[in-house]
């Protein structure tokens, strides 16, 4: 069938690991066999996107006139897609926006949600653009065993972990799918285009759906997909049709791949996309943070005891069992749970370095490597626990107005 077809974009987005050793990344499912994780590199490849890396950096600088955030210079933000159209654009003078999203299923977020939260606070500080954030409510009462009316209520605990982070309420709108998406006809009719482009077939090799999945879940892709277009919201940007950049963790990459493929199909420049890595458990990398228990990760609302004795029993150490061996043999960064989160929180590179050097050598052991995390993590916190809570009802109606925000459009 003609409509089957399967365009470029599309043939590279199948996800589902070929091979048994390979580590398997999709928005559901992420695991990786090895102690040390997903492999990203590999994952670069078998997704067909592109690197951040040493010249990206450097032109990302050089064009922005910032130097990158620690998440670049680490290789958290680690692969793109396109991101040079984006700088062009920048260098030029020409408007783009920024999206970035959060499916709410759980009233407490952790560490790892902040991780896009907070880079693309900075992006938006770097670039001075509009950002869109759409709280997929409807997602997750679709895919958990969680009521619609919950899900609604999950968005507005949700969203103000996302406003305490700092976002500029005139540059800003935030959204829930399911209070949204009835009152703007621009939307919804962006959503149908997306959804006349792609087929069940299309969707089931992109996403693995099954002849038993409700039907919900498969027009969902074009809900993700249509905030990648301005045209979706008319009072932001008028009839403006700007490209936009999308810093998102890696597993939503399929999402992306999908809106890439339609896009010009529909008349609409391809979103660009930055990726990150995951964001460990405190197990190890090769564990997930469950929201069914609570000692695998730091969440935004544990009191500094709770951190600490967190980070102490349950963090993964790379150390070894005995000072001794210890100070012979030195313990092992790679692996280590307390440093991994370090490279994420530590911003001083010199010092993030001395660590990895006298950690490596045996000089420091795990019960000071894990000091240096708390110290830092309890204050991180706990500035978290105050923003939010000068969240009020008002501040949220802010952010959640359908309104213009402070940028012109013709
Ligand atoms: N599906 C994402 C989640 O479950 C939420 C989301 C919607 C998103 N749009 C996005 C994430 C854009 C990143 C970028 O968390």
């Amino acid at each position: 069938m003609a409509e089957d077809k399967v365009t470029e974009d599309m043939s590279s987005v199948q996800i589902t690991a070929s091979a048994e050793d390979e580590d398997v990344v999709d928005p559901w499912n992420v695991t990786s066999k090895s102690d040390t994780g997903i492999d990203y590199d590999k994952l670069i490849k078998r997704f067909g996107s592109s690197k951040i890396d040493a010249a990206v950096i450097e032109r990302f600088e050089k064009v922005t006139g910032h130097k990158a955030h620690p998440f670049l210079r680490r290789g958290i933000f680690f692969s793109h897609r396109d991101l040079n159209t984006i700088l062009t654009a920048h260098e030029q003078g020409k408007p783009f926006y920024l999206y970035t999203g959060r499916g709410p299923s759980s009233a407490a977020m952790h560490l790892g949600h902040l991780i896009p939260f907070i880079f693309t606070k900075w992006l938006q500080e770097v670039f001075d653009v509009p950002l869109v954030i759409q709280l997929t409510d409807d997602e997750k009462t679709l895919w958990k065993d969680i009521k619609l009316e919950e899900a609604i209520r999950l968005s507005y605990e949700n969203v103000k972990d996302i406003i305490a982070v700092g976002f500029d309420p005139e540059k800003t709108f935030i959204f829930s799918d399911l209070e949204f998406i009835g009152q703007c006809p621009a939307f919804y009719q962006n959503m149908v285009r997306v959804q006349k482009c792609v087929t069940f077939n299309q969707v089931k090799g992109i996403f693995g759906f099954g002849d038993s999945d409700v039907i919900g879940k498969i027009s969902f892709p074009a809900i993700q997909a249509s905030p990648a277009f301005s045209t979706s919201f008319p009072f932001i940007f008028g009839k403006a049709k700007l490209p936009c950049l999308i810093p998102c963790a890696i597993d939503q990459d399929p999402y992306f791949r999908m809106t890439r493929d339609v896009a010009p199909r529909i008349g609409m420049p391809k979103p660009a996309l930055m990726h990150s890595t995951f964001f460990p458990a405190l197990q190890g990398a090769q564990t997930k943070m469950s929201a069914s228990d609570d000692n695998t990760a730091i969440y935004l609302t544990d009191t500094p005891k709770q951190i600490k004795n967190k980070i102490n029993k349950h963090a993964f150490s790379g150390g070894c069992a005995t000072v001794e061996e210890h100070r012979e043999k030195g313990g092992n960064c790679d692996v280590d749970i307390s440093y991994q989160y370090l490279t994420f929180f530590l911003d001083d590179d010199d010092k993030l370095m001395q660590i990895k050097i006298d950690y490596t050598s045996g000089a420091i052991l795990t019960g000071e490597l894990k000091k240096e995390l708390i110290t830092i993590l309890t204050a991180l916190v706990g500035a978290h626990q105050e923003r939010r809570a000068k969240v009020t009802t008002e501040v949220i109606k802010q952010f959640m107005e359908i309104r213009k925000l402070k940028y012109n459009y013709s």
